[in-house]
């Protein structure tokens, strides 16, 4: 499993790799909830505006004309279409059919003032091509076959390389076999996992946690300041283990800290389930629950700061997908 850097420049797609070591996941659907304490709306039925219930999409805040709006992307069943909302509730179609194929389980990010769809899963192979747009409508390929192996289940995250950013792809599962380049990296070879770039007060860095290499779910957390060298903030967070849960900067009033929501999982690895816990924590290491989220367990959901709130929406309860979306406070 691998961390590739790319780089957009001056209009030319440069590659360059170097490190290594992991992997990822993620998930969906429709109802405004308040998230803690709150109603559940009415659940996984197709009710007004929005998308159909999903898991496996990625979520963004992106502008939208001169407006940020919540998008959602791709998703379920290979979905290959786009939504977006300003307010969270009412949802619009972007495109039914965006120029990439359908897929789910891709990475997606905000990067170079436009979005970006990376590889993903098209319900018959991996992915590992590279689309961007700047209207969520119009999508550009940027590279129809990355140099990092078709993959699905991994991250794609903003971070500094150097003096700039740089999209960095983490970890995923290509099909072939678990590789953990030894090269500086640190944390073993995964998917599932959740990468974010957080402060903990000496700096920003790119952190991964948890996650899951098939045979057993991590509940370590790392991080790192370069995608290099990596370190083990602890080898066993307060939240049981878990893949295909979220990790999202949030500051909900006190501080920045890093915000572990549900996932697949648990205490007992010989009977995992699907978790409805909520956790946050300013440091990486120090991890407190937070109580009272209203919604059911799912994992394959995202989490997005937006308009003030942190936005869950979608996901997979073990038996179904998802289609509400919730947000707190
Ligand atoms: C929701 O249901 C309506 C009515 O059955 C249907 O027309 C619409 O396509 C559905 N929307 C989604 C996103 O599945
Ligand atoms: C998988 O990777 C391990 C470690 O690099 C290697 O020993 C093994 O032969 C590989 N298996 C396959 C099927 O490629
Ligand atoms: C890796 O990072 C740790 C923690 O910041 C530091 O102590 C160590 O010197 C670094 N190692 C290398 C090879 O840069
Ligand atoms: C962990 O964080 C909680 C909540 O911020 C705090 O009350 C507690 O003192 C911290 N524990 C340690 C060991 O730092």
């Amino acid at each position: 499993m691998c961390v590739h850097r790319f780089f957009y420049r001056e209009g030319r797609t440069v590659y360059l790799f170097r490190l290594y070591a992991l992997a990822v996941l993620s998930f969906f659907a429709l109802a405004c909830n308040e998230f803690f304490g709150g109603r559940d709306s009415g659940g996984n039925d197709n009710t007004s505006s929005g998308f159909s219930a999903r898991d496996g999409h990625t979520a963004a805040v992106f502008k939208d004309g001169t407006r940020d709006a919540l998008w959602v992307i791709g998703g379920g069943l290979e979905n290959g279409d786009v939504w977006k909302s300003t307010d969270g509730i009412t949802w619009t179609q972007a495109t039914s059919a965006a120029g990439f194929s359908g897929r789910a389980h891709h990475a997606g990010a905000v990067f170079d003032g436009a979005l970006w769809v990376i590889g993903g899963y098209d319900g018959y192979n991996r992915l590992n091509d590279v689309w961007k747009s700047t209207d969520g409508i119009t999508w550009t390929q940027v590279n129809a076959g990355s140099r990092f192996s078709a993959r699905y289940r991994h991250t794609a995250t903003v971070f500094k390389d150097g003096t700039r950013d740089a999209l960095w792809v983490i970890g995923g599962w290509d099909g072939s076999n678990w590789t953990e380049v030894t090269d500086n990296a640190g944390f073993a070879a995964r998917d599932g996992h959740t990468a974010a770039v957080f402060d903990d007060g000496s700096g920003n860095a790119l952190w991964v946690i948890g996650g899951d290499d098939f045979s057993s779910a991590f509940n370590d957390v790392w991080k790192s300041t370069d995608g290099k060298n990596w370190t083990e903030v602890t080898d066993n967070a307060g939240f049981s283990k878990r893949y295909a849960h979220t990790a999202t900067v949030f500051n909900d009033g006190t501080r920045d800290a890093l915000w572990v929501i549900g996932g697949y999982g648990g205490s007992d690895s010989l009977n995992p389930k699907s978790l409805s816990d909520v956790w946050k924590s300013a440091d990486g290491k120090n991890w407190t629950e937070v109580t009272g989220a209203g919604f059911t367990a799912r994992y394959y959901h995202t989490a997005t700061v937006f308009d003030g709130a942190l936005w869950v929406a979608g996901g997979w309860d073990s038996s179904k997908y998802l289609n509400e979306v919730w947000k707190y406070p």
